[in-house]
């Protein structure tokens, strides 16, 4: 291509450049981290997926508000890498990484167990590592891997480390989902591998429709423990979560990204603002928006009699340990 020809056109130029800045300054949003003065110290909090991407800042952000923050990663040189960084950047050495892949069942009750044995307390746990674009992959558990990782995973994982919770309150569980889960439909056949099409986000799109209904059962049960349970989109980010797609879609997504989509601290912005902010003390069973706003779900998603069933049958499925 002959770019000279764009400085040919510098009224097109210019009019993509002011529509690029005016998206920049609208996926921002309204809140922001740095002005809340929420502080942490003293709190435990764990971020899964914390080694890169929206999970980084999310860590990030907590080490800088003095708390002690576990890195639940599964691979031990990204989270160390991860570990250090965090612990150069804000001066607060009471970082970890602990260990867990969250798509195994077994994984994530060594990591439970071991979380219950270390930790007196845990005030924030933030649902955060996904994949998306994932091949047909079953786990040995007999479960389809994009919903192990996504959904199942972080359920069991929440459920084993609840009494904890509970007993740390007021605290805050933070559930990463996606604005996705608009097109995802409810199959519980699904969760075994069953009638799903792999084509790039459907899976995923379904397993973050899990994600809300199911916080929203949580929420519904936790009810006067002083512990809310809340969903959250982070808006698109430009992180490594396309890594799994074609390298069409991978450089499209990137391009794309380079001039609208949010980066990996801005996309870290709202789950922040569920687990930190002033505004969200005692709310929950709640579905907040990129720019931190509250939003009602998909339809789905807001039926109760669903979500009592949805609940159910993950903890069947994953109480079979
Ligand atoms: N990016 C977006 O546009 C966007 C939009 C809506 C929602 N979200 C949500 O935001 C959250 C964070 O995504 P991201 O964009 O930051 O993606 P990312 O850059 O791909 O990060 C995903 C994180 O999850 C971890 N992870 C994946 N599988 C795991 C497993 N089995 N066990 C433990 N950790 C695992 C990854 O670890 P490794 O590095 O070891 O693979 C990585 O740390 C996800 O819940 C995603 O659905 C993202």
């Amino acid at each position: 291509m002959d770019w000279s020809v764009l400085f040919q056109h510098p009224a097109w130029v210019l009019s993509t450049a002011l529509l690029a800045f005016v998206v920049r300054l609208q996926r921002r949003g309204s809140w922001d981290p740095k002005a809340c003065s929420a502080v942490l110290s003293g709190k435990t909090a764990i971020v899964t997926g914390a080694n890169t991407g929206i999970g980084k800042f999310i860590a990030l952000d907590f080490a800088r508000r003095g708390a002690h923050v576990i890195l639940a990663c599964r691979s031990e040189s990204r989270g160390t890498a991860a570990v250090k960084e965090i612990r150069e950047k804000t001066g607060n050495s009471n970082v970890h990484l602990r260990l867990v892949d969250v798509s195994s069942l077994d994984s994530v009750s060594e990591f439970s167990k071991k979380i219950l044995e270390e930790e007196k307390a845990l005030h924030i746990l933030v649902n955060n590592a996904a994949v998306s674009g994932l091949p047909k992959q079953m786990t040995k558990d007999g479960l389809d891997m994009s919903f192990a990782t996504n959904h199942l995973g972080p359920f069991l994982l929440t459920n084993q480390l609840l009494d904890l919770v509970k007993h740390s309150a007021p605290a805050r569980i933070v559930n990463v989902s996606s604005m996705n889960h608009k097109k995802g439909q409810v199959d519980f056949s699904h969760f075994h591998g069953e009638n799903l099409n792999y084509s790039l986000d459907e899976v995923y799109n379904h397993t973050k429709l899990h994600n809300i209904i199911c916080t929203n059962e949580l929420a519904r049960r936790l009810q006067g423990t002083g512990v809310t349970a809340n969903s959250v989109n982070p808006g698109i980010v430009m992180t490594e979560v396309m890594r799994h797609y074609p390298l069409f879609f991978r450089c499209l997504f990137n391009l794309i990204g380079l001039f609208f989509f949010k980066s990996s601290e801005e996309g870290a912005v709202s789950p922040i603002y569920c687990a930190v902010a002033e505004e969200m003390e005692g709310i929950t069973g709640k579905y907040v928006d990129s720019d931190c706003s509250l939003k009602l779900p998909a339809p789905l998603a807001r039926d109760p009699a669903l979500a009592v069933k949805d609940f159910e049958i993950c903890e069947r499925l994953t109480s079979k340990l």
